[in-house]
């Protein structure tokens, strides 16, 4: 996992908490890294993982609710640093299908060793509800949550999100405006 990714993360963190939280759960995660990321660097994102599990002992809120607001700041981080992959989508569906065939596929470009999940889009039902099946190996359904989430937002949408658990580990989630 890139280690812009884990920087704006502690960003999260530090705002939210303060340094001392900062401090606390990078000591009690007991990371390869010693928990000093540079944002071109790549890391293991079991790292990721163990750093969410770690705060959510010490605040007590859940592992899938921190991921989800870490997707939502992540998705306002993204956003201000690629403007052009935002700006000239009609609407957060097009927006939305466009992260599998247009976004990521320039992330990849500019960072080879990005570790993306793939999604398969359709709109089977109407124009106005897009359906997105997750899939990947690093299983960061929640985190892919808050960063729909984000994108609703930024697009002032108030269009729904409805997920269902598919076979083979994917994640359905429905978009309906
Ligand atoms: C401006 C928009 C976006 C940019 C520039 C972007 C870029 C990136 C980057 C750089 C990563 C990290 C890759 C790594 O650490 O190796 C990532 C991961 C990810 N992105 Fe995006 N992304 C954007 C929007 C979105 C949106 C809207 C979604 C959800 C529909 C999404 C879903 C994900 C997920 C779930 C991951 C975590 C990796 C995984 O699940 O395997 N991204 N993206």
């Amino acid at each position: 996992m890139k280690g812009v990714v884990f920087t704006e993360f502690l960003k999260m963190v530090e705002e939210a908490h303060g340094l001392d939280m900062v401090d606390t759960i990078i000591e009690k995660s007991d990371l390869p890294s010693g928990g000093a990321y540079t944002a071109v660097g790549t890391y293991d994102h079991t790292e990721a993982v163990a750093l969410v599990s770690s705060l959510s002992t010490e605040t007590g809120a859940s592992v899938g609710g921190l991921l989800k607001a870490f997707g939502e700041y992540l998705f306002n981080t993204l956003a201000g640093a690629y403007p052009q992959f935002v700006e000239g989508s009609a609407n957060e569906l097009d927006f939305l299908e466009k992260v599998e065939s247009y976004i990521h596929v320039e992330v990849r470009k500019l960072y080879p060793d990005a570790e993306l999940p793939s999604f398969e889009c359709s709109r089977p039902n109407s124009p106005d509800e897009l359906h997105m099946v997750y899939q990947s190996s690093r299983h960061f359904e929640d985190l892919c949550e808050g960063l729909i989430i984000g994108s609703l937002k930024h697009f002032k949408s108030s269009a729904t999100i409805q997920r269902t658990k598919l076979e083979n580990g994917r994640e359905l989630f429905i978009i309906k405006r």
